[in-house]
């Protein structure tokens, strides 16, 4: 049914080290190089640079309301800049270089500090040359917990990714305009919390939080759960109004969440977490199962929602965005910087991927909106890839195609040729990024920003 990526692999057991984020004291988050054991231990370690030595970044965990301040540090031999990715922040503290800050450069720090609105499972990660800065370990999670968190034995994160490694240990390759023109950045290992197939002990009957978050460069997983049952309670940090029973597969796009509420009713020695390839499903974290414990039979109920701000679907402005480029695409010409150029004066420039005709971030915005105002955006993807497109400082939902609106969001898989739309209200004034968190394709030419005037 599965199997294990290396035989005999000595994958460490331990959670994740977690810290409160104080309201007021200052947290130091230290960009830096440091070196990790990924591979196995016959293998070589890994140069990585991440958040504090540690990799992933520890759950930065404040509760939902408070105001936190954290102070980037760059000891990196590059720019960058942190994103807090999903939060309905301040624009000032969005952290995207040359829209609402200047990168911070080698030695310097910035200090973000901003309110908590929300609830729920996010993340952060930098948002400077990200194909290359997120690939090398600058991501962590975030979690915003809720004023009454639901009843669960064990609240679980599972930061998963796929890295790609050389046999060395090393990460490179990153001016691969493979990637660049293809699917993106795909690894060749996949990672839970940083671990190849990590254990963690459960009780048979325990109920479990689990929090999926993809920090993947481009690889779209298709996971299962053996040995559990349970619900959907949250997609990208937004309660569902209803919890969702479990299906068969499901679907995590680079950048998004989905946080599960599960209990564990195997009669086995161990559960899985699996990651479903065209070869067959692997373990991507093993869970050995002791107990008993007590166990629940009521479903549970939603999680508390998260401030509304309702959309006028009637009265919505619309929108259209065009996804074109990349391999196999025909895309013949776009323009950058104002000036149009053909495939290959593109190409010349790492570009190849353009929104409505444009590669690379427009000096206007797709739209210039004001507070309160609906916008529908309908996105169609002609290319032969897919794309998950990610709005920064709002979270949209799909229009379905009855009508509906489906549930909120702030990334979206698009597949290739097809098309969706999205609405939402531009509650959230500032600059807002849009593109593709495929971080080679949004690189390569596929983000543009929405304008939100107060
Ligand atoms: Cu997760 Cu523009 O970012
Ligand atoms: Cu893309």
């Amino acid at each position: 049914m599965y199997r294990r990526q290396f035989l005999g692999s000595a994958a460490a057991v331990g959670l994740l080290p977690g810290v409160g984020l104080a309201r007021t004291a200052p947290q130091v988050l230290r960009a830096a190089p440091h070196r990790q054991q990924i591979l196995p231990a016959e293998y070589p370690d890994t140069e990585l640079w991440s958040f504090d030595a540690t990799f992933p970044g520890r759950i930065l965990r404040a509760t939902q309301g408070d105001r936190v301040s954290i102070e980037v540090e760059n000891q990196l031999p590059q720019a960058t800049a942190v994103h807090w990715h999903g939060l309905r922040l301040d624009n000032a503290m969005d952290g995207v270089p040359g829209l609402t800050q200047a990168p911070i450069a080698p030695g310097d720090r910035f200090a973000y500090e901003f309110t908590l609105p929300d609830a729920g499972t996010y993340w952060y990660h930098s948002h400077a040359q990200s194909m290359e800065q997120v690939e090398r370990g600058l991501y962590g999670p975030l979690i915003i917990d809720e004023t009454e968190p639901p009843d669960v034995d064990q609240d679980l994160v599972l930061v998963l990714d796929d890295i790609r490694l050389e046999r060395d240990g090393s990460v490179s390759g990153f001016d691969n305009f493979h990637d660049l023109s293809h699917a993106g950045r795909i690894g060749n290992l996949w990672l839970s919390n940083g671990q190849i197939d990590p254990g963690y002990p459960v009780k048979r009957g325990e109920r479990l939080r689990l929090r999926l978050i993809s920090a993947a460069n481009a690889r779209v997983f298709t996971l299962g759960l053996q040995g559990f049952e349970g619900w959907v309670v949250a997609l990208d940090g937004m309660p569902l109004a209803a919890p969702e029973p479990l299906g068969e597969e499901l679907t995590l796009a680079p950048a998004q969440r989905m946080d599960l509420i599960v209990d564990v009713t195997t009669d086995d020695e161990e559960a899985f977490l699996i990651t479903f390839e065209r070869d067959g499903g692997y373990a991507i974290t093993h869970f050995p199962v002791g107990g008993p414990s007590r166990a629940r039979r009521d479903a549970p109920s939603a999680l508390p929602p998260n401030p509304e701000f309702p959309i006028d679907l009637a009265n919505a402005r619309t929108a259209t965005l065009l996804v074109e480029g990349g391999a196999m695409g025909g895309m013949r010409a776009a323009e950058v910087d104002g000036e149009r150029l053909v495939a290959r004066e593109l190409a010349g420039r790492g570009l190849f991927w353009a929104l409505n005709g444009i590669a690379g971030r427009p000096e206007t915005p797709l739209l210039d909106l004001s507070r309160g105002e609906s916008v529908r955006v309908g996105m169609a993807n002609d290319t032969a890839f897919p794309h998950a497109m990610h709005l920064h400082g709002m979270h949209f939902a799909e229009v379905l195609p009855d009508g509906s609106l489906g549930p909120l969001r702030d990334t979206i898989l698009l597949n290739p040729q097809e098309t969706r739309e999205i609405a939402f209200q531009a509650h959230n004034p500032g600059n807002w990024l849009f593109h593709c968190h495929m971080l080679a394709h949004h690189q390569a030419g596929m983000g543009t920003w929405i304008r939100v005037s107060a």
